[in-house]
C-alpha cells in the first residue's frame, strides 16, 4: 500500500530540478555563444519576513544556475514615486533582463501602478496588464506567471500533454494564481469552474471534478469526501503552522486523508513551490533571449 501511495505523489521538487538543470545549460550556452549573462533584479520593500525569505531563495537558486541577481531593499516608507523611478532605471538598464517586485506591497503604494511600470519584456512574473491580457485573449504573452506555469507543467507531466475536456475547479481567484491559471486552463481546452470565498456548496462542486486546484491558504480545508476517486489534486496553499518548536508548512488539502482517494496529489512542501522558482529562472533566461532578439532552440528548450 505504501508503494501505491508513493506513486500518487507528484514530486515537484524532482521535476523542478530537471527544469533548473536545463535552464542552467541554457545559461551556459548563452554566455559562451553570445556573451550574454542573464540578470534578475528584485525589489523588496519593507521587512516582511516571508517576502525576505522568498527573495533570498530566488537569489540562491539563481546563483546556482549562473543567473546574476540583485535584491533592491527599500525602506517600508519609501514613496511610490521613488519605486517607479527605480523601475524606470531598471527598464532602461541593458544588463537587467528580469524585474520582479515582491508582493504584497504596503497600502500607500499602488501595486497596479508599480507592476504596470515594468517593461513587459522584463516582466518575468508575468503580472503586467500586457502579459495578463494576452493570456486572457489566448495569445502568447512574453511570460506566463510562474506558479500557474508550474501547475500547467505538472498537470501535463502526470496526465500527458493533452488536457482537453477535463473538468477542473479553481479554488481562489487571486491575480497571481487563480485568475491567470484559470485562463491558462481554458486555453488548454479544460472546462474551468472558478470559485472563491463567496461560492456556495464548494464541496459539492469539487466532488464532480477531474482536477482540483486550490490556492487559498486555508490549511486542510479540502477533505477526502470533497474529492472524486482518482482526481488530480494540486495544492498551492501554503501556511506556516507551529507544532511544538517546529515550523511546518501545510497546504489546503487534508493531505493524509485525501491521498487515499486522489489519483495524484502535490505535497506541501515539495510540490508546486519548487516549480514556481524553476519557472522564474526559466523566465529570466527567456527574458535575456527576448531582449536580445535571440531565437536559439539549443537554449530555449521549453
Ligand atoms: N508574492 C507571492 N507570490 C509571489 C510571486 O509569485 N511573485 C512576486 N513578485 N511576489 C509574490
Amino acid at each position: 500500500l505504501g508503494d501505491k501511495i508513493n506513486k500518487k505523489i507528484i514530486n515537484g521538487k524532482k521535476i523542478a530540478k530537471d527544469i533548473k538543470k536545463n535552464v542552467g545549460k541554457g545559461v551556459l550556452i548563452l554566455a559562451e555563444k553570445y556573451k550574454i549573462f542573464p540578470r534578475l533584479d528584485m525589489i523588496l520593500i519593507g521587512d516582511n519576513s516571508e517576502s525576505t525569505l522568498y527573495t533570498r531563495a530566488k537569489r540562491k537558486y539563481a546563483k546556482k544556475l549562473g543567473i546574476k541577481s540583485k535584491i533592491h531593499r527599500l525602506p517600508a516608507d519609501i514613496s511610490e514615486k521613488q519605486v517607479l523611478g527605480l523601475i524606470d532605471e531598471l527598464n532602461d538598464a541593458p544588463d537587467t533582463h528580469g524585474i520582479l517586485v515582491q508582493l504584497p506591497l504596503s497600502q500607500h503604494i499602488s501595486a497596479q501602478k508599480v507592476i504596470d511600470t515594468i517593461d513587459p519584456k522584463k516582466d518575468v512574473d508575468g503580472f503586467t496588464v500586457y502579459n495578463m491580457g494576452n493570456i486572457f485573449l489566448g495569445y502568447k504573452p512574453y511570460f506566463y506567471p510562474c506558479t500557474p506555469q508550474g501547475v500547467i507543467y505538472l498537470l501535463k507531466s502526470v496526465l500527458g500533454g493533452d488536457l482537453s475536456g477535463l473538468d477542473v475547479i479553481m479554488v481562489g481567484r487571486s491575480n497571481i494564481v487563480g485568475k491567470p491559471l484559470s485562463y491558462m486552463m481554458i486555453n488548454e481546452n479544460m472546462t474551468v469552474t472558478v470559485t472563491h470565498s463567496y461560492t456556495k456548496n464548494l464541496n459539492e462542486l469539487c466532488r464532480e471534478k477531474d482536477v482540483i486546484v486550490s490556492a487559498v491558504g486555508n490549511p486542510g480545508m479540502i477533505k477526502a469526501d470533497w474529492v472524486k476517486e482518482g482526481a488530480v489534486c494540486i495544492d498551492i496553499g501554503i501556511k506556516r503552522r507551529d507544532i511544538g518548536d517546529k515550523v511546518h508548512l501545510v497546504g489546503d488539502f487534508d493531505y493524509e486523508e485525501v491521498i487515499k482517494k486522489a489519483g495524484f496529489i502535490t505535497p506541501v512542501p515539495g510540490g508546486v513551490g519548487p516549480m514556481t522558482i524553476a519557472m522564474l529562472l526559466l523566465n529570466t533566461l527567456k527574458a535575456a533571449l527576448i531582449l536580445n532578439d535571440i531565437n536559439d532552440q539549443d537554449i530555449m528548450v521549453y
